[in-house]
């Protein structure tokens, strides 16, 4: 026991000596022409190191062959990818300078092996906390964390936050009507994965990222994100999480292909003040190796409904393992308090390792 706190004191210790740093924020103008509405980029990032990191993640995430394999059906594909996202790609490749195929490839590079920790709270006054971690074997991604926030007619119509030469969102915010994020279900095998996407297309399914940002521009309200995020096709199962701007909205929808497996609201009046959500369905136990789950439970049991705040779940989420060795970012929002979003990037080896 003695042990284990001094190793404790020592994770602590180390995570906050090295810093967390907010990324970069950007403005993304809707009503300027998708194949040029992402040109603030290269004002941020050396197009040079973006093009390597791109291909590192490639390389990483795409065996060499399937690579080669799969170029000439991207570039069949693209006829069928829909706007405004076949546009923000094509201008994205022209930007960096790269092969569209790449682009393309990396957009759904990112599709395969996101876990996350995500939590939906709220405290004895009805307000609403939402947060989340974004899990991802690859450090080069701290460096193209972005803020990104979308305009239309110079007024803010949603923010998310994505990674440089990605036009999906995992994690957003429609300010005073709901926030969003999304966690990997389950894992498929590449190859599988690729015929998911292929089909997709010819039969109109949404990459599970799309679907957010498309929920974030058009949603009315929070039933309304609900409704949407839970019916609407996917290429593949995820969970989203959602928070919205009055007492009890909050829910994790467990997705599969063509419609909710689950819907898990809050439940402030049986005690059930938060919700949180990995990458396991919640009624099954996580694997006896993985402690996210229960630790934010224990964190957030210890936490207190008199006592959660946005700073406090930042704690929450800052704790080992729910924060790990493969946190690449924290996320804290929450709809009614728009301007409370607060992204921060996480420095290597979160918590203890
Ligand atoms: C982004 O847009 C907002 C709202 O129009 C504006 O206040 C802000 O100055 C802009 N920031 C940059 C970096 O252009
Ligand atoms: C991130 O950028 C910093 C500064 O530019 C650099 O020192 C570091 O090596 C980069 N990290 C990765 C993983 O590329
Ligand atoms: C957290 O609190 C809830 C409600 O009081 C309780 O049912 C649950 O067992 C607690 N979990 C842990 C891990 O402490």
């Amino acid at each position: 026991m003695v042990i284990r706190s001094a190793v404790l004191l020592l994770g602590f210790a180390v995570c906050s000596c090295r810093a967390e740093i907010a990324p970069p924020t950007l403005n993304i103008s809707l009503d300027e022409d998708p194949e040029v509405r992402w040109a603030p980029l290269i004002k941020v990032f050396d197009v040079d190191y973006l093009n390597k990191a791109a291909a590192e993640i490639i390389d990483a995430t795409v065996p060499k062959w399937v690579h080669h394999a799969i170029k000439p059906i991207v570039m069949a594909l693209e006829k069928y990818v829909p706007q405004p996202y076949v546009g923000e790609i094509r201008g994205l490749a022209a930007h960096f300078g790269g092969s569209l195929a790449d682009v393309i490839i990396l957009n759904f590079a990112y599709e395969v092996s996101a876990f996350c920790t995500s939590i939906i709270a709220q405290d004895k006054k009805g307000h609403l906390y939402h947060g989340r971690n974004l899990d991802y074997p690859h450090p080069v991604l701290r460096n193209m964390t972005i803020d990104v926030v979308f305009l239309k007619n110079g007024e803010v119509a949603y923010r998310g936050t994505s990674f440089a030469g990605y036009v999906g969102l995992w994690t957003g915010q429609s300010p005073n009507k709901f926030t969003v994020s999304g966690d990997q279900r389950g894992s498929e095998h590449l190859w599988n994965w690729w015929k998911n996407v292929v089909s997709a297309f010819i039969f109109r399914r949404s990459p599970v990222s799309w679907l957010v940002r498309e929920t974030l521009e058009v949603a009315e309200n929070f039933e309304d994100a609900v409704m949407r995020l839970s019916k609407i096709p996917i290429i593949t199962g995820v969970y989203y999480i959602v928070g919205g701007v009055r007492p009890g909205e909050g829910a994790v929808i467990t997705r599969d292909r063509t419609g909710p497996a689950d819907i898990w609201p809050l439940d402030p009046v049986n005690g059930g003040w938060y919700r949180v959500e990995t990458n396991f369905d919640h009624w099954l136990p996580p694997p006896a190796r993985d402690h996210r789950r229960e630790a934010a439970i224990i964190a957030l049991n210890a936490t207190g409904q008199d006592h959660i705040d946005m700073e406090a779940l930042y704690q929450v989420l800052s704790l080992f393992p729910v924060c790990n060795g493969i946190t690449v970012y924290t996320t804290t929002m929450s709809a009614a308090a728009p301007e409370n979003y607060k992204t921060l990037v996480r420095p290597q080896g979160c918590g203890l390792d």
